[in-house]
């Protein structure tokens, strides 16, 4: 369904990424704190800070953003000989509910990890009880050659082998085409639509209709105040992962965008 229709609950969430310092993290958070009580009621905001920040924010932003992690560790165990991870019951804990698994710079630009790896990322932070966010996305190497669809349903095939039906209300999809990201070129509407839609048909045809219908397909890559509207009108398009613009008092902006246009 190419115009919007759905009843799901938008997703939206900012991606600080490798970002900030003590004094601009506190001046982002208050610059935010002006959202208290006024998110849009159809819609789950929330912020992903790095690791060494989660407390500082945890501390100080208003509760009507949810807290994210930006990577977890893959490992069932909740404790261990891991130096520099952090494993999933730990973010649990602390009262992170979700986690980025697969965010494009972890699969392709930055670590490099693996379709297998993402998913035990995946099981594992499910079995901690916490919730997903599988980020996928095709290279532009990949669109140019026609393989978009394919690359993308493929890392969606292994990302979420094992996953347990029941399991699905807490996974959320990020579609991020990897040339989208951070280049300022961002998908069209309807590329990112007919990526969208052939993604729950996959959900749907391999996984179960009622699934389907109910998970969340964010789009992310570039999305700034001024393209966002026009992303939110598809069909398929239940929210977005921001990373530059979530830097900004612009991420409220696009939190706005779902519920009347016009901002927070
Ligand atoms: P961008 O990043 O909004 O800066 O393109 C998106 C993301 O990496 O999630």
């Amino acid at each position: 369904m190419d115009t919007k229709m759905s009843t799901r609950k938008a997703l939206i969430g900012g991606n600080w990424k490798c970002n900030g310092t003590i004094a601009s993290v506190k001046s982002l958070v208050a610059e935010f704190n002006k959202a208290k009580g006024a998110m849009p009621s159809n819609a789950e905001v929330f912020i992903a800070p790095p690791a060494i920040h989660m407390g500082l924010v945890a501390d100080n932003l208003c509760k009507d953003f949810a807290l994210s992690i930006q990577n977890v560790w893959s490992g069932k165990k909740d404790f261990g000989a891991y130096t520099g991870e952090i494993t999933p019951a730990m973010a649990k804990d602390f009262g992170v509910q979700w986690a980025l698994v697969g965010h494009s710079e972890r699969r392709h630009t930055v670590a490099h990890e693996s379709d297998e790896l993402l998913n035990q990322k995946v099981l594992a932070t499910l079995a901690a009880g916490m919730k997903v966010i599988l980020c996928v996305g095709e290279t532009l190497e990949q669109r140019d050659g026609g393989k978009a669809k394919c690359v993308v349903l493929s890392q969606i095939k292994y990302g979420i082998s094992g996953v347990k039906i029941s399991d699905w209300s807490r996974i959320a999809i990020a579609y991020e085409p990897v040339w989208a990201i951070g280049t300022g070129r961002v998908a069209t509407p309807e590329q990112a639509q007919e990526m969208h839609k052939a993604i729950r048909e996959w959900i749907s045809a391999n996984v179960d209709s009622k699934v389907a219908n109910s998970v969340r397909i964010m789009y992310g890559g570039s999305v700034k105040p001024a393209n966002c509207k026009e992303l939110w009108k598809m069909g398929d398009i239940d929210g977005f992962l921001v990373g530059g613009a979530s830097l900004k008092p612009d991420f409220l902006t696009i939190v706005g965008c779902v519920k009347d246009g016009a901002g927070l």
